[in-house]
């Protein structure tokens, strides 16, 4: 136990998103989406694959259908989401625990040493299978994944619901997330929250670019000042 590291910690939970923050996996459903994408001939940009991250599955499919100026049925655009859902799945098939994301296991090992309640809040319906894949889904007390919600991120829920299972109140929680539709459903929830990745991310409390290296004491830093 590391009784130094509680000293400066105001906070009592940690919510980490999955993609793009745990799991290795953001570039995949991109993979996937494109692949998607270029049967109607249109290229889906990383900047608008920006726009998709932390968002579910369905309003992800309407975006991408409005930006190649498509137009189709309800039906067939849960048609193209279950397409795209299977290439996505078969990426996955070969994840193991090398592809947590480089620093994160540490960091939550760490976390889990000192006491701190420990959720994933992921806007994916495939948050379960991941975490298995990588072997560390008993890390965490609560999965919150994308079928136990019915709003997607930016709205709070995910975080929120996150935050009633671990009996704690959203101000002493901290989120981790590499979305920017997350970081607003952190805000949107109250909670205090961590950028990782792409420094173009906007009203983060504080950002980084990766879990390499990171510990509770340069957290402690970043969410007291
Ligand atoms: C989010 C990803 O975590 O989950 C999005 O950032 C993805 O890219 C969303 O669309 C839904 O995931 P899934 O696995 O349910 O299709
Ligand atoms: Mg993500």
């Amino acid at each position: 136990m590391s009784s130094a590291i509680n000293i400066n910690l105001n906070i009592k939970g940690l919510i980490f998103d999955l993609d793009g923050v745990i799991a290795d996996t953001a570039h995949l459903h991109y993979k996937a989406w494109c692949q998607i994408a270029s049967q109607w001939k249109f290229d889906l940009s990383v900047d608008q694959n920006e726009k998709l991250k932390g968002v579910s599955r369905k309003n992800a499919m309407q975006k991408i259908a409005k930006w190649a100026g498509k137009s189709f049925s309800e039906k067939e655009l849960e048609d193209f989401a279950e397409q795209k859902n299977t290439l996505y799945l078969d990426y996955c098939e070969s994840l193991s625990h090398k592809d947590a994301l480089p620093g994160v296991v540490s960091f939550i090992d760490e976390c889990r040493r000192t006491g701190l309640k420990l959720a994933v809040g992921s806007a994916s319906k495939n948050a379960k299978i991941i975490l298995q894949k990588l072997q560390i889904i008993d890390l965490f007390q609560i999965v919150v994944d994308g079928n136990m919600v019915e709003k997607s991120k930016p709205h709070p829920e995910v975080f929120l619901k996150a935050a009633q299972f671990l009996k704690i109140n959203p101000s002493d929680c901290v989120v981790f997330e590499d979305s920017q539709a997350g970081i607003q459903a952190a805000l949107n929830a109250g909670m205090k929250n961590i950028g990782i990745g792409s420094s173009d991310l906007l009203n983060c409390n504080a950002h980084i670019q990766s879990f390499e290296k990171y510990n509770l004491k340069k957290l402690s830093t970043q969410i007291n000042n």
